[in-house]
C-alpha cells in the first residue's frame, strides 16, 4: 500500500510519453527492485526489462528478466540483441548495479595504505566499465523521435570538486571515471539522437546492502528506502531535457559538480 502510494506519487514519466519501454540493471538490488517495482506501477509504462545475474523472481508478466553480467560485454550484448527483438526501442534505460565492498577484495578504503591493484580493478569493473557496456549496447536503441533517458547511479563522492573528506579511493575514482565516461557519451548521443539524455544520478543514502556496513553515523532522517530513492530518482529523470545530458543530478534534482 505505501509503495503504491510512492508510484503515485511520481509525475508518471509524462515527459516520455506513453507506451514506455524501460530497462531495470541491477534488479536484484535494493533501488533496483524498487526501480522494476515503481515503473511497473506506472500505466504508461508498457514493458520493463529487469536485467541482473540472478532471478529477481518477478511476480507479473509485465516485466521480464534477462540475464545479465555487466563485465562480460558478450552477455551485455546479447541481452540487448533480445530486448530488440522484443520491443525494437527503448524510451529508458537505469544502470542500478554497482559494488561498494566485496569481501576481501574490495572495502572502501580509509587510507592509501589499503590501496591495491585488485580492489581498484573491482571496483572499476563493476562501477565504470559494466554501465559504459551496457551503454555502448542499448544507447542505440533509444527511440530517436520522443524523449528518451540513459541514467547510471553514479554517487556524490565521485565529484572531484566536493572530495573534502578523502578515503573511498576505489569507489570515488571509479565513479568519478564513469561520470567522466557519460559526458563523453553524451556529447556523441546529441548528434545522433538530440531527443535523447545520458545522465548520472546520486540517489541520496539508501537503505540497501550496500550502505548497511556504513549507516551508523546517517541521521534517519537521511537514510532514504530505496523506493523513495526510486521515487525521487524517477521525478529527476522526468523533468530532465536533453540539455541536460551529460550531467549529474541528486535525488532533489539538484546538479552536482564534476
Ligand atoms: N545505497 C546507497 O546509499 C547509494 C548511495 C550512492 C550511490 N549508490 C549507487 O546506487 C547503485 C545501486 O546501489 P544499491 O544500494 O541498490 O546496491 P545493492 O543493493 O548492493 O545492489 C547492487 C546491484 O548491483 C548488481 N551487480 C553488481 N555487479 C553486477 C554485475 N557484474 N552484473 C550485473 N549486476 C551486478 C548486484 O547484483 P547481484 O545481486 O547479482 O550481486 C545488485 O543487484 C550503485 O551504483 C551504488 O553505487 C547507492
Amino acid at each position: 500500500m505505501v509503495k503504491r502510494m510512492i508510484a503515485d506519487r511520481h509525475r508518471n514519466l509524462g515527459s516520455l510519453g506513453s507506451d514506455i519501454n524501460a530497462v531495470v540493471v541491477g534488479a536484484t538490488g535494493g533501488i533496483g527492485s524498487a526501480f522494476v517495482e515503481a515503473l511497473m506501477g506506472i500505466e504508461t509504462v508498457s514493458r520493463v526489462f529487469a536485467l541482473s545475474r540472478s532471478d529477481p523472481r518477478l511476480d507479473t508478466t509485465r516485466a521480464t528478466w534477462i540475464p545479465i553480467d555487466i563485465e562480460d560485454e558478450d552477455s551485455v550484448q546479447t541481452a540487448a540483441e533480445e530486448i530488440r527483438s522484443l520491443v525494437g526501442e527503448l524510451h529508458l534505460v537505469i544502470v542500478a548495479s554497482g559494488v561498494l565492498h566485496h569481501g576481501e577484495t574490495l572495502q572502501p578504503e580509509k587510507t592509501w595504505r589499503a590501496l591495491s591493484a585488485k580492489s581498484l580493478e573491482r571496483a572499476f569493473r563493476t562501477n565504470t566499465v559494466g554501465p559504459i557496456l551496457v551503454a555502448k549496447h542499448l544507447l542505440p536503441l533509444l527511440a530517436k523521435n520522443r524523449k528518451s533517458a540513459f541514467a547510471a547511479l553514479s554517487a556524490r563522492v565521485g565529484s572531484i570538486s566536493d572530495n573534502r573528506l578523502g578515503g573511498w579511493h576505489s569507489y570515488r575514482a571509479s565513479k568519478a571515471a564513469l561520470n567522466m565516461l557519460l559526458k563523453t557519451l553524451s556529447i556523441e548521443l546529441m548528434r545522433v539522437n538530440p531527443h535523447a539524455l545520458c545522465v548520472g544520478l546520486h540517489p541520496g543514502t539508501v537503505d540497501s546492502g550496500l550502505s548497511k556496513p556504513f549507516q551508523a553515523n546517517v541521521p534517519k532522517s537521511r537514510l532514504f528506502s530505496p523506493q523513495l530513492a526510486a521515487s525521487h530518482l524517477l521525478n529527476v529523470i522526468d523533468g530532465l531535457t536533453p540539455e541536460q545530458s551529460g550531467r549529474v543530478f541528486a535525488w532533489d534534482g539538484t546538479e552536482i559538480p564534476f
